[in-house]
């Protein structure tokens, strides 16, 4: 089974890889290394299996040639994230709108299979205990460009369904929600790297708002074992998943379970978002997935939970500080 990772350079696309050389399959990726970096594939990238293409998914000749010689395109080059979205707006539309149609077209018209990775920003504002996939998506008003990378990806999970139902594309959507672990930056806002970073160098740990938004967190080892087994049951084709962790917590509990872990005990400190996020800049309050689905589906159950989580991401960041954190 040949299969071609966009964005695999990239923190989810870098472990997505591993995965699936470790199941067999041969893998190359596509990445323009605007947010990943190659030194992400340093532990694949002498595998005779493995193949490494520097490009964007925006040179259609390219992917044409790419996608012709796979048999399932793992989609998850994008321009990543509320923060990253608002410093290049206009870039960040074309790539995760422009980029995706060219490569849902060329695989419609190949005949190839794609695993389309979309978010839980697509549920916008909508608040509810445990959001389903079948829920409305509700967005604020559309000069405020918070809603750029929620509106984008929307746009793709609907070209995708339309492939699939006009075109017989076989698709399924996947829709991440706060996937963490090693590799994963800390410059875009993700909020457990800045944390760890900020408490790796004794910084005090910023919370943006009251902290009181809830949020689940999912390690990347289980996000992509989720999406190696979706991949592989041809039945599952044409749906869209949740992919999330099941242990919401509060901001402020992060912060203060990271605030335990280290070793310098920073204070917390919370902030508007006005200064880093713009005045009209509006957060969600609660965002936890109803994975049931995936569950039924693949028998999905989360190998890391919260704790573990903080670990791993610590570990990844500095050896000997996650020595003495973890002692
Ligand atoms: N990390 C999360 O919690 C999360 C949550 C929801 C959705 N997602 C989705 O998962 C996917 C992977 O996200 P990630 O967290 O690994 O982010 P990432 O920034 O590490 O990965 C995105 C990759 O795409 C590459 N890329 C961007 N534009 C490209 C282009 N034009 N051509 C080729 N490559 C390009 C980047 O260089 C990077 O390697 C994205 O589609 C993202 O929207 C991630």
């Amino acid at each position: 089974m040949k299969t071609l990772v966009t964005g695999g350079a990239g923190f989810i696309g870098s472990h997505l890889c591993e995965e699936l050389l470790r199941r067999g399959r041969s893998v190359t990726v596509i990445d323009d290394c605007s947010t990943g970096r190659e030194d992400n594939l340093r532990e694949i990238r002498k595998d005779p299996h493995f193949r490494f293409v520097q490009g964007t998914i925006m040179d259609r000749d390219l992917m044409a040639r790419l996608i012709r010689y796979h048999d399932i395109v793992y989609h998850l080059a994008a321009a990543v994230g509320v923060k990253y979205v608002l410093h290049d707006p206009i870039s960040a539309m074309t790539t995760n709108t422009h980029g995706t149609e060219i490569l849902l077209e060329l695989a419609s018209r190949f005949k190839k299979s794609v695993l389309l990775a979309s978010t839980s920003e697509i549920y916008g504002k909508h608040s509810s205990d445990k959001i389903k996939e079948d829920d409305g998506s509700v967005f604020g008003p559309t000069h405020v460009l918070r809603w750029n990378y929620a509106v984008s990806k929307a746009l793709d999970e609907i070209m995708a369904a339309a492939y699939a139902q006009r075109k017989h594309l076989k698709v399924i959507t996947i829709r991440f929600f706060n996937v963490v672990g090693p590799r994963q930056s800390s410059h875009y806002g993700m909020v457990i790297p800045r944390l760890v970073e900020k408490a790796l160098n004794g910084m005090p740990l910023t919370v943006f708002g009251d902290g009181k938004q809830i949020r689940t967190f999912l390690h990347v080892q289980d996000a992509v074992r989720a999406v190696a087994d979706l991949s592989e049951k041809p039945s599952l084709y044409g749906q869209v998943f949740n992919i999330g962790g099941d242990e919401p917590v509060t901001i402020n509990q992060l912060a203060h379970r990271i605030r335990e872990l280290s070793p310098s005990k920073p204070r917390i400190q919370h902030l508007g978002y006005g200064k880093f996020y713009g005045d009209h800049f509006e957060d969600i309050p609660c965002r936890i997935p109803d994975v049931s689905r995936l569950q039924k589906a693949i028998g999905f159950k989360p190998e890391y939970d919260l704790d573990q989580i903080l670990r791993s991401v610590i570990a990844s960041f500095e050896p000997s500080f996650a020595e003495e954190a973890l002692a």
